[in-house]
């Protein structure tokens, strides 16, 4: 795959550092800021209060966001001298790919709110880097449409496991068709969390047809449109007032629904908001229901939202062949426990027996260190890359991925590794006390 894939040059921090002085001299300012709390000052500036709030908010008073990145604080890098890093391999493995560099893009809904190429932005500056993207469930732009953009690029499939199993095949079956290297199954999500952000203004931006891309575009969605409703789905017991701010819904969900005028005038977009939030979580959800996903597909499956050891271990049982250690980037549960604390634990239960990916909180290429030094295989970057994209469409993306692994590439030089491999726990130390014993 690496040879199809582009690669990093060997003194790609470097070279990144002299490009943005360079073009200092001629007067030239990065086009996205390069410091992640200035990037996302600006993005928050240039996107709609709306889309600010879906993107950055998180669960109740934001605790666990906040202890995301606390975590990260709480491990120091100690690096070592006189190594001799004339050069850097950022490559790694994972999955049985050869990848230019351990960054992977977190599947991130509703993109289309943040900037009008949205999704598509995204997969193109994806396949510039050769950094694998993770087609959300509830993209902008149906999954085919971005694997068309990503040439060889490895891409993945997130699955949010609906009420209709059939729903669930389909997408699975498309992921596959979409040459997906594995489906993410979110584990975390089987309802929305309490997100005072998105709540105080009373936006929900799938109500409006917007990040539903998936479903409209699947044929065992659209056949259920004109299907009676299963059973009486949740909130079917308010009705909006009719006032503009509900003609304004409809409209958008008309103009986003894809079909000819008569479908789009004969009731199926607002049937299709309504049988999204009809069936789209699926609450029940257990370890017993993971046997069914086993039988629809050949393709790796990922665990995503994994932060208990015993659940890691539960994962390798269930024949699972990767996990993701995340707590959704703080959106689900407030008050719950860093996703990085959670990370040595998860490793050392799994024990190298599937690869492990990691996100939440992950802003900056120290962050990325730190959790290969704690035991992650791969790494997933979220809400910076959007930032990106919402301040410079796909250019935004690209200029915030170059400077993650940038930084990235400088950390690993002037902390003594040449490459991926070399970044253990050695590296760190611990200020919460000595190190634990496990994989190095
Ligand atoms: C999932 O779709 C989310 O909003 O986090």
């Amino acid at each position: 795959m690496l040879s199809e894939l582009p690669s990093l040059s060997a003194a790609f921090g470097r070279q990144r550092l002299t490009e943005i002085f360079l073009r200092g001299v001629g007067g030239g300012l990065p086009r996205v800021p390069v410091d992640a709390q200035r990037l996302a000052d600006a993005a928050m500036e240039a996107m709609s209060p709306e889309a600010w709030a879906y993107i950055a908010g998180g669960a109740g008073r934001e605790r666990t966001a906040a202890a995301n990145e606390e975590a990260f604080d709480r491990w120091k890098i100690l690096p070592r001298m006189l190594v001799g890093v004339e050069s850097c391999d950022l490559s790694v493995d994972v999955l049985g790919q050869r990848l230019p560099s351990p960054l992977v893009l977190c599947p991130i809904g509703v993109l289309e709110m943040v900037h009008p190429s949205a999704d598509l932005a995204v997969a193109r500056a994806a396949a510039g880097l050769g950094v694998p993207m993770t087609f959300s469930n509830q993209a902008s732009v149906p999954m085919e449409s971005c694997a068309a953009e990503m040439g060889s690029c490895p891409r993945f499939f997130q699955l949010y496991w609906s009420t209709s199993d059939e729903l669930v095949e389909s997408f699975v079956a498309r992921a596959e068709t979409c040459g997906c290297a594995g489906i993410v199954l979110t584990l975390d999500t089987t309802q929305l969390g309490w997100r005072p952000r998105d709540l105080d203004l009373a936006f929900l931006p799938f109500l409006k047809g917007q990040g539903i891309a998936q479903y409209t575009s699947d044929p065992v969605f659209r056949r259920s449109l004109t299907e009676p409703p299963a059973g009486p789905g949740v909130g079917q017991e308010v009705r909006p007032a009719i006032n503009h701010h509900s003609l304004a819904t409809a409209w958008q969900q008309v103009r986003r629904f894809p079909g000819t005028w008569k479908e789009k005038l004969s009731g199926l977009p607002r049937a299709a908001a309504q049988r999204f939030v009809s069936t789209y979580s699926r609450p029940s959800l257990c370890w017993d229901d993971l046997a069914r996903l086993r039988e629809m597909t050949e393709l790796p499956i990922l665990l995503k939202g994994i932060q208990h050891p015993d659940d890691g271990r539960r994962a390798i049982d269930a024949g699972m062949n990767g996990i993701v250690v995340s707590n959704h980037g703080g959106r689900q549960i407030d008050g719950a426990v860093g996703a990085l604390t959670m990370l040595p634990d998860v490793v050392d239960a799994v024990d190298g027996a599937v690869p492990i990916l990691f996100d939440s909180g992950v802003r900056t290429g120290a962050h990325v260190f730190k959790a290969l030094a704690l035991g992650a295989d791969a790494v997933c970057v979220g809400r910076p890359y959007v930032y990106g994209l919402a301040l410079a469409g796909r250019t935004g993306v690209e200029e915030v991925l170059k400077n993650i692994l940038a930084e990235l590439h400088l950390t690993m030089a002037l902390a003594g590794c040449r490459s991926i491999a070399e970044i253990s726990r050695r590296c760190l130390v611990s200020e919460t006390g000595p190190l634990k014993k496990g994989r190095s």
